[in-house]
């Protein structure tokens, strides 16, 4: 049965856009695995470019516009224009920048709001961000709620709502817009990390009425370990947010040296410091391997992925529970069973050549990217799974340590 999705599958052809390794890799949700372009995309910029051009390719090669260049390619799997996006620093860096940018924005300053509302379970960079503002900026407060209290929550006080979209280790998707509309509705911005859904849903950022937006160039997108992350700025939003962390590049005039800062127009205001060129090039073929992708087929294959996968596991590994949603359109692309034994068994199941991950304290997380992943690699991974609890495999001591980094 698999074989034949595979063989319907109007994706198909894009997993030969991709290096794939032996075995069966789900954990493109961490790091997607490397486009087959990347290698002489990258040695292009390497040799030729920075070779060969040197300092000419800012111009020649376009370098200096590569931040925004590559709005274009990312632009239709976020559901936002170009010139509402820009590739810069890290997912941490872009959330310091725009949250601090809400907070001090003329609706946050002069209404005196002054709380970001966020959830305890949010991804721990994402806390530590709101913590880290909290300190920074006099009079912040950050609250946690819970994700069934979050609409309520939304009050005159609060000056951002930061939530995640796709959680990490459930897998379980925030109503984008629902959320972002009771943001609005109390003057509120809404500020997300898409880190776990750009690439794999249909995200849809202009039509949910987000107002910020962040994510890693590493997982879905494919843009190569450590790449850099993007940042959405509505653009009703634009001329009223500043970059807190002003830099020579979202200068107006960059090579001017004028003495004081004056932002850029639009998205290139979100610089701080020089463009990461070789990390750029490499984030060229991680969106590459787009071409061609709606961002409908990459959810419909998300969720008919995840749906084989818990369905097989269900047959085979009654044991296990479900740590995800049960409804496709309510969760990511990934799906996690909880299991007191995660790690050990997540180790197993790597040694047998199925590469998930853990969770912390007791999740074993699979991701299922859907431009890379087949039918059959979810079943396969099933019964691994099946032959691993059966026989008692993960009980190895070699298994057994938690290692620091998994
Ligand atoms: C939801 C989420 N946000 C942010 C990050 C980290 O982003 P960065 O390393 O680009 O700062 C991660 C990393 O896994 C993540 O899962």
């Amino acid at each position: 049965m698999a074989r034949a999705l595979d063989a319907a599958d109007p994706l198909g052809f894009a997993r030969g856009r991709f290096a794939v390794p032996d075995g069966v890799y789900l954990d493109g949700n961490s790091l997607g695995m490397r486009p087959r372009a990347a290698a002489a995309r990258v040695a292009a910029t390497v040799e030729r470019e920075w070779g060969e051009d040197l300092i000419t390719s800012w111009t020649k090669h376009g370098w200096i516009d590569w931040p925004t260049a590559l709005a274009e390619p990312l632009a239709r799997l976020v559901g936002a224009s170009a010139d509402e996006l820009a590739w810069a620093d890290s997912t941490s860096i872009n959330l310091t920048k725009l949250a601090v940018a809400a907070l001090q924005s003329s609706g946050g300053r002069a209404s005196g709001r002054r709380v970001i509302v966020t959830e305890a379970r949010n991804f721990p960079t994402d806390l530590y961000v709101a913590q880290g503002i909290s300190t920074l900026v006099p009079g912040v407060e950050v609250r946690h709620v819970a994700r069934e209290a979050l609409a309520e929550a939304m009050s005159d006080e609060v000056a951002l709502l930061m939530l995640t979209h796709v959680d990490y280790r459930s897998g379980e998707r925030h109503d984008v817009a629902a959320l972002s509309a009771a943001a609005r509705t109390v003057g509120a911005l809404s500020l997300w990390d898409l880190s776990h859904s750009a690439g794999a849903l249909d995200c849809r950022l202009e039509e949910w009425g987000a107002d910020l937006a962040v994510g890693c160039g590493y997982k879905y997108l494919n843009g190569g370990p450590g790449a850099p992350a993007w940042l959405y700025v509505r653009r009703a939003h634009q001329p009223r947010l500043d970059n807190p962390l002003p830099g020579w590049m979202g200068h107006a005039a960059p090579f001017a040296f004028d003495g004081t800062y004056r932002p850029a127009d639009g998205m290139r205001r979100w610089l701080t410091g020089t463009p990461p060129v070789i990390a750029l090039a490499a984030v060229a073929a991680g969106l590459a391997t787009f071409e061609g992708v709606e961002p409908g087929a990459l959810e419909a294959k998300a969720g008919a992925l995840t749906e084989l996968f818990i369905a097989e596991v269900a047959a085979r590994c009654p044991v296990l529970a479900l740590a995800a949603p049960r409804e496709a359109s309510a969760r990511g692309a990934q799906v996690s069973f909880a299991h007191p034994d995660a790690y050990a068994i997540v180790q197993a199941l790597i040694a047998r050549g199925v590469v998930g991950d853990f969770r912390a304290p007791d999740l074993m997380r699979f991701g299922f990217a859907p431009l890379a992943t087949r039918f059959e690699d979810a079943v396969i991974a099933a019964e691994a799974l099946a032959g691993v609890l059966s026989s008692g495999a993960w009980r190895d001591p070699a298994y057994a340590a938690r290692k620091a980094v998994t």
